[in-house]
């Protein structure tokens, strides 16, 4: 099976070289774990190292803040859209009633199926590989039947594997313990990795873990990972206990 690597340090030897390709993920973690850091790093490095167009969907964030956000890490965001190598789409502003000049923009935001026919069109564009949908946790609150946001959330992350996107989708959790928010969404993506935020006395400690990986031999134990002034750095060699 043909991998497709995250290139974010540490991270592709804890599942024999990379994610599999054109398979959704699920990452999940707390507030502030580093879930939309972890898509976007995979993405700037698809497009930076690997040559891979991505696209972007965000739900929570509108892209002038995302752009000024990773330029904290020297990534230049703007400079990889006018390249065509990434396309962030703004699905925030309609959402919550702010008009928005961006390119790329979900007008019906609470509609997967404007979301995937948006998709379908920045392919044809750009013929992108990777796929960053930050996060799952706003449309399954827009959806509110965890049944129908299961199904709905099947609907998106098929259409990207069918569209030859590996993705990583974003899930928030509220509690230790939790895989994600609604109970649903590892179900229907071919791997979950687990983002951990813990409090160790004075300090909190970020630790990760391959929860499940479809179709592939990966780490089961649980690794230190740093959110540095570069992204994400995992600690593959050394283990939390
Ligand atoms: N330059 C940096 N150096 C070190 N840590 C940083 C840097 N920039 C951001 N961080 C850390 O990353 C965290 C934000 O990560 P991120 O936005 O990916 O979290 P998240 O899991 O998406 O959270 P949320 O669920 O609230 O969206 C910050 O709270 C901060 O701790
Ligand atoms: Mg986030």
């Amino acid at each position: 099976m043909e991998r497709c690597k995250t290139g974010i340090p540490g991270f592709d030897e804890l599942c024999d070289g990379g994610l599999v390709r054109d398979r959704s993920y699920l990452v999940s973690g707390p507030s502030g774990s580093g879930k939309t850091i972890f898509a976007m790093q995979f993405l700037y490095n698809g497009a930076v190292q690997f040559d891979e167009p991505g696209i972007f969907i965000a739900t929570e964030e509108r892209p002038q803040n995302i752009r000024e956000n990773f330029s904290v890490f020297g990534w230049d965001i703007e400079k990889l859209e006018d390249e065509n190598m990434l396309a962030i789409i703004d699905a925030t502003s309609a959402k919550i009633g702010l008009p928005s000049d961006e390119r790329y923009v979900d007008v019906r935001p609470f509609d997967v199926r404007s979301l995937v026919d948006n998709i379908i069109n920045i392919q044809d564009e750009i013929g992108a590989l990777r796929a960053g949908l930050d996060s799952t946790t706003a449309m399954g609150f827009a959806i509110g039947d965890p049944g129908r946001f299961r199904v709905e959330l099947l609907k998106i992350s098929t259409t990207l594997e069918v569209l030859g996107l590996t993705t990583i989708m974003t899930a928030e959790v509220i509690e230790s313990g939790m895989i994600s928010r609604f109970g649903v969404e590892n179900f229907v993506t071919e791997g979950t990795i687990m983002l951990y935020y813990m409090r160790s006395e004075n300090v909190r400690i970020r630790s990760l873990e391959i929860y499940k990986m479809r179709g592939t031999n990966h780490s089961k134990k649980i690794h230190p990972y740093d959110i540095t002034s570069e992204g994400i750095i995992v600690h593959s060699r050394e283990e939390m206990f």
